[in-house]
């Protein structure tokens, strides 16, 4: 079978499984190439949104990094079926694996649901049996737009819309290759209570309640969950939007997070990351202008990163030094995004695109060509002609 991409506006409904193993390549080059002044790594780490984005980067940035750790990695993604090749995140889940032990590192994935008891069950199984019964470091990085209510049996829905004002803005649409004119109204309460039940810190908080009282958190254990809070730009959209009122949960939780920590002398962190186009992130409706003009400015002035020198820069260069921490104590790897001079040719660029000028004024090629390889597509090194066997690929287990 050949495989192309099949998008339907910012959903890709195919995937490239050797496009995925090219893009974790990648990535482990660019962690191997890492240098760490401290030697206080963390060796054992459990990976919460382990297969795309922030938190597969962070997993091949300490597996592969010198840290040279053990990983966990918990996602939820589907396999082959009569409906189509499966999720990038699967084939990411089978490629990093296949990686690790070829490199003698151990690692093990956990598919299935987050949030449930289940899924704890097996994590804590997996700590005593592969890392020999504690971690040293917790990574929440999951991005979701519903969680079950363990109550109800229903879920939870998040909803991303501004608060107490109408929002007009644009949002890509890669299928058509347009910029669409979105009208966001404000969120009702109890939109602004599901977002922040669903991308808030509570299951962030449970799953720590979970570990610590089963022991499984070694002394000095850290913790990290990924952020984002962005320029007056994007404002009204993000930050003071829900999506944003469920950061300030998170950030809030990180506080309770400690005082649990207190015995065993651990510490929970927020990383305030950049914007950078993610399954997650092009969902957003409003923001894509702003990362199109961030991508060009970004760019051409070498600012560029995508999730692995995130990732790097984070665990290699900020982690250990805690006089980089802002006021709020936040570890902040958007300092580059939010740079003066970044954000005035960034605002400059807004003003002046349309729908008909996006392409040409902000970085389009780069935003969809990050976005198509995502899912495994567009890599030089792949040969897209190329039958692919499927019945080989459906053997192959994350
Ligand atoms: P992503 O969609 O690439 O990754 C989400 C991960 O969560 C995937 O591994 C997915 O399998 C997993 N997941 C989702 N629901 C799950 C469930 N029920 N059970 C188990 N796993 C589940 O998203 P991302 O952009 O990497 O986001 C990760 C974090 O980084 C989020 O907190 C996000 O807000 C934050 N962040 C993102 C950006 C950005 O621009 N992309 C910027 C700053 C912060
Ligand atoms: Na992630």
């Amino acid at each position: 079978m050949i495989i192309l991409p099949q998008i339907q506006g910012v959903v890709a409904r195919s995937c490239h499984p050797f496009g995925c193993q090219a893009a974790i390549s990648e990535q482990i080059s660019k962690s191997l190439s890492q240098q760490s002044a401290s030697d206080a790594l963390p060796k054992r780490v459990l990976i919460l949104g382990a297969s795309s984005g922030f938190g597969l980067a962070s997993r091949i940035a300490l597996a592969f990094g010198p840290a040279k750790a053990a990983t966990i990695g918990v996602s939820f993604e589907r396999g082959m079926s009569e409906k189509g090749i499966g999720s990038a995140g699967w084939y990411n889940n089978i490629f990093f694996h296949e990686a690790a032990e070829k490199a003698g590192l151990i690692s093990t994935n956990i598919l299935g649901d987050a949030f449930s008891a289940e899924t704890r069950e097996q994590v804590a199984k997996a700590i005593e049996q592969d890392l020999g019964g504690q971690v040293d470091l917790v990574v929440y990085s999951l991005a979701t737009g519903i969680r079950p209510n363990p109550e109800t049996g229903e879920f939870w829905r998040s909803a991303i819309r501004p608060v107490g004002e109408t929002v007009e803005g644009y949002s890509v649409n890669f299928e058509k290759n347009s910029l669409d004119k979105v009208s966001l109204p404000p969120a009702t309460e109890q939109e602004i209570d599901e977002t922040v039940k669903v991308m808030g810190g509570e299951d962030w908080l449970s799953w720590i309640q979970f570990l610590s009282e089963r022991n499984l958190l070694s002394t000095g254990c850290e913790t990290v969950a990924y952020s984002y809070i962005g320029p007056e730009h994007t404002h009204a959209i993000y930050h003071k939007g829900t999506l944003g009122l469920a950061k300030t949960h998170l950030h809030n939780t990180r506080d309770d997070i400690n005082v649990l920590l207190e015995n065993i002398e651990g510490n929970a962190n927020i990383a305030v990351c950049k914007a950078l186009v993610t399954k997650a992130s092009v969902f957003i409706p409003g923001l894509t202008p702003y990362l199109l003009a961030l991508y060009r400015v970004m760019k051409e002035k070498g600012l560029h990163e995508g999730c692995i020198e995130q990732m790097n820069r984070l665990f290699y260069s900020k982690w250990q030094n805690h006089t980089e921490r802002d006021e709020e104590n936040l570890i902040r790897i958007d300092d580059w995004e939010l740079r003066d001079d970044v954000q005035q040719e960034v605002n400059a660029l807004l003003a002046e695109m349309t729908p008909d000028s996006f392409a040409e004024i902000g970085d389009y090629k780069g935003v969809l060509g990050e976005f198509l390889q995502l899912n495994g597509f567009e890599f030089p090194s792949v040969d897209y002609t190329q039958e692919v066997d499927i019945e080989a690929l459906k053997t192959l287990r994350p």
